[in-house]
């Protein structure tokens, strides 16, 4: 069982304490942990402003100088151990040997939830605010236990082990936040699946993960709509032989068909007891999977440890927004995405926060929903994405200017680059100009933000990320690897640095991990986003360098999307791009060759396809990921050797038709105009 006391007096002194010899030539990773700078019971919150001041720069050099020192410190005030670790950090990054707090005990759900009951039970831990405007719930650190607890303990009996993979579909609610903490509280790894997905993306996702339960509810809500998510999970689980059981917890309450492996969850969990042991876990030990898509093959359930994950998330949190106690801190977005994860769950959560999670969408019922729930709540920082920042942007100020937004303090951004004419609207209508504006660049795999700058910085610029967040080390690489020191330089970002916060392993494929992320250019962590430092050392994100496209802030590859287009029957190739959008900043555009003796440039029988594979995308991966524009042709631009010029259907995706170049090297130049003809009839 876990004590409330944290037992550093059980830490061993310090010769001859450690146990693990690690390899000589890397000895200086093993860190002593010194006990005399814990304060068990301290979870009060008292960083400085640090932002582009001088004490982010010491703090920062630091961090850099000596991590296991800056690191440790904060893993003691700020984790809850059940056993103390024995060494900070072990790092080889060639081999993908990413190990932080090795030795420590701890239990994430404890962490989230039993630390604070002490000091805050009755604080507010997450406002539901539901889709429907004005009815939002409360629940504290008490009611959030006790439902923890409950519905640990009614995985327990459903057959829910240590180290199990739990996948849950969920809409944002409550109830998905103590799925996870449950999970996390049994030792089980959760692995959420956004609720956009299909049956069929929910099904590669769970056989993936070789899931043994699913958490789901009757029926979704979003924007005003029902979305049958059950008779989704039926259709998945049909295909999935691992699953054993499907708890189904109530969202609608509208009745849905039951099965022999189907259990009411929230009648389980009524009738169970509201206290639960938490299993204790090792650091390393997986504290979840999310599965994300890359530039090759099927999705990759990239892998997030317990200690080191849930401290860079609480650290980041509290820096990068200011959160101070009492704050009310926003992300208006998904729980599906790494985002909710960090932001809408464990960073605010493991801070004693108070987290909104916000099921609706920007524009319901109207496009003043984000404003009039800002002064409802008073919410004080807002995190959401360019894409919904644009749209908003696109309905006029008087939208904004209805509201009272006087209790914001921090806005940020996520998910994709920011305009400049996006950023100064957020900056300057949103937050008239007395608001800090973070806009933070990181990645599913690096489990927090990485580069941001820090809430009260003022030596920023709009649509820059700015600086790197403690113990980063940012790098930018030309083609070779070699990296481009100094300022003014433009190239391929990696991170030189595995923080606490670095994904593991992709699920089951470590050595993908390593093809993927650490071969590409040893000694760095690659991440396919391609980056410059400006002249006064700002680092600015220039956009995926790799076949993957971000639409609305969803990442997407291209190679994912040709698969389905091509199982079409009449298909015989097709070439994904991304074409400029102005609100979802990157929109789907496919080419499309098709089976030899089907008639191109027949419009109707051309049309009919499209159509067919428009409906094909959102079937099998999701609506979110359905092409705005398909374009058949009898032929693509290729190469001697027969690779696709998809720098060509770029330009002409984007209507650049002068900007296409030479074409004279190309084997079959004539397809150009073509393609040219056709993608003009579209504007
Ligand atoms: C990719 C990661 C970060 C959580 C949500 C998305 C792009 C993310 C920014 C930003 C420019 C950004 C990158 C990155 N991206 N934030 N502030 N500026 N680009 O997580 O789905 O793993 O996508 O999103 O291209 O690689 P994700």
């Amino acid at each position: 069982m876990f004590s409330m006391r944290v037992l550093w007096s059980r830490l061993p002194s310090v010769t001859g304490a450690l146990t693990v010899r690690p390899p000589s030539s890397l000895a200086r990773i093993a860190q002593r942990v010194s006990a005399t700078t814990f304060h068990s019971r301290d979870t009060s919150i008292d960083y400085p402003d640090a932002g582009g001041s001088p004490e982010y720069k010491s703090m920062y050099q630091r961090s850099i100088d000596d991590p296991d020192t800056f690191w440790g410190l904060a893993a003691k005030k700020h984790l809850l151990w059940e056993r103390p670790y024995d060494i900070t950090s072990s790092v080889f990054l060639e081999e993908g040997f990413i190990s932080w707090f090795h030795g420590g005990k701890l239990n994430a759900s404890v962490n989230c939830v039993d630390k604070h009951i002490k000091l805050r039970a009755n604080a507010t831990a997450l406002i539901w605010e539901k889709d429907e405007p004005g009815q939002e719930e409360r629940i504290t650190y008490h009611m959030l236990l006790s439902k923890v607890c409950r519905m640990a303990n009614t995985l327990r009996r459903a057959g829910v082990r240590k180290y199990d993979v739990v996948t849950l579909y969920m809409p944002t609610m409550p109830e998905a936040v103590y799925a996870m903490l449950a999970c996390a509280r049994l030792g089980a790894t959760h692995s959420v699946v956004f609720a956009g997905f299909s049956a069929d993306g929910l099904a590669a996702r769970i056989n993936s993960s070789n899931s043994t339960h699913v958490i789901t509810v009757d029926e979704g809500v979003r924007a005003g709509k029902i979305l049958p998510m059950k008779k989704t999970v039926d259709e998945a689980v049909a295909k999935c032989p691992s699953i054993k059981q499907v708890l189904v917890c109530k969202r609608t309450g509208n009745p849905v068909p039951m099965g022999p492996i189907d259990l009411d969850m929230n009648l389980e969990m009524k009738n169970s007891r509201p206290y639960s042991t938490a299993e204790v876990m090792s650091s390393e030990d997986l504290l979840f999977l999310l599965y994300t898509s890359g530039s090759t093959g099927a999705p990759k359930g990239i892998a997030h440890s317990t200690a080191g994950y849930l401290l860079y998330a609480s650290m980041t949190h509290k820096y990068v927004f200011d959160y101070k106690e009492g704050d009310v801190f926003a992300f208006f977005g998904d729980l599906g995405w790494i985002t909710g994860h960090s932001y809408g769950v464990y960073g605010p959560l493991m801070n004693g926060g108070t987290s909104v999670l916000f099921e609706s969408t920007p524009a319901y019922p109207d496009y003043g929903r984000f404003w009039e729930t800002v002064e409802r709540l008073k919410i004080n920082q807002l995190y959401t994405s360019p894409t919904a920042i644009r749209l908003l942007l696109q309905q006029g100020d008087e939208w904004v200017n209805k509201y009272d937004l006087s209790s914001l303090k921090t806005l940020g951004s996520v998910g994709e680059a920011i305009n400049p004419e996006a950023y100064n609207w957020y900056r300057d209508v949103v937050g008239k100009g007395r608001c800090s504006i973070v806009d933070t660049w990181w990645q599913t795999e690096t489990g927090g933000i990485m580069i941001s700058p820090l809430a009260h910085d003022k030596d920023t610029k709009a649509g820059a990320a700015t600086r790197p967040f403690f113990g980063v080390i940012p790098s930018i690489l030309d083609p070779n690897g070699n990296e481009l020191e100094g300022n003014d330089v433009e190239g391929v970002l990696a991170i030189k640095t595995a923080g606490p916060g670095m994904a593991r392993t992709i699920y089951r494929q470590h050595e993908r991990f390593l093809e993927t992320y650490l071969k590409p250019f040893p000694g760095y962590f690659y991440t396919g986003d391609g980056a410059k430092r400006d002249k006064d050392g700002h680092i600015w994100i220039t956009g995926r360098v790799d076949d993957v496209l971000n639409v609305s802030g969803h990442r997407i590859g291209t190679a994912e999307l040709e698969a389905e287009i091509n199982s079409h029957p009449l298909v015989a190739e097709s070439a994904v791009v991304g074409r400029h959008d102005d609100i979802k900043g990157q929109s789907v555009f496919a080419y499309v060759t098709l089976m030899q003796g089907t008639k191109h440039n027949d419009p109707a029988a051309e049309a009919d396809i499209v159509t067919d594979l428009k409906k094909r995308i959102s079937a099998k991966i999701g609506g979110f990921a359905r092409p705005d524009n398909v374009i058949c042709n009898n032929d693509l631009p290729k190469t001697n050797s027969g690779k696709i010029m998809r720098r060509i259907l770029r330009k002409v995706a984007a209507g650049e038709y002068t900007e296409i170049g030479d074409i004279s090297t190309l084997n079959n130049p004539d397809c150009v105009a073509n393609l040219i003809e056709k993608r003009k009839k579209m504007d």
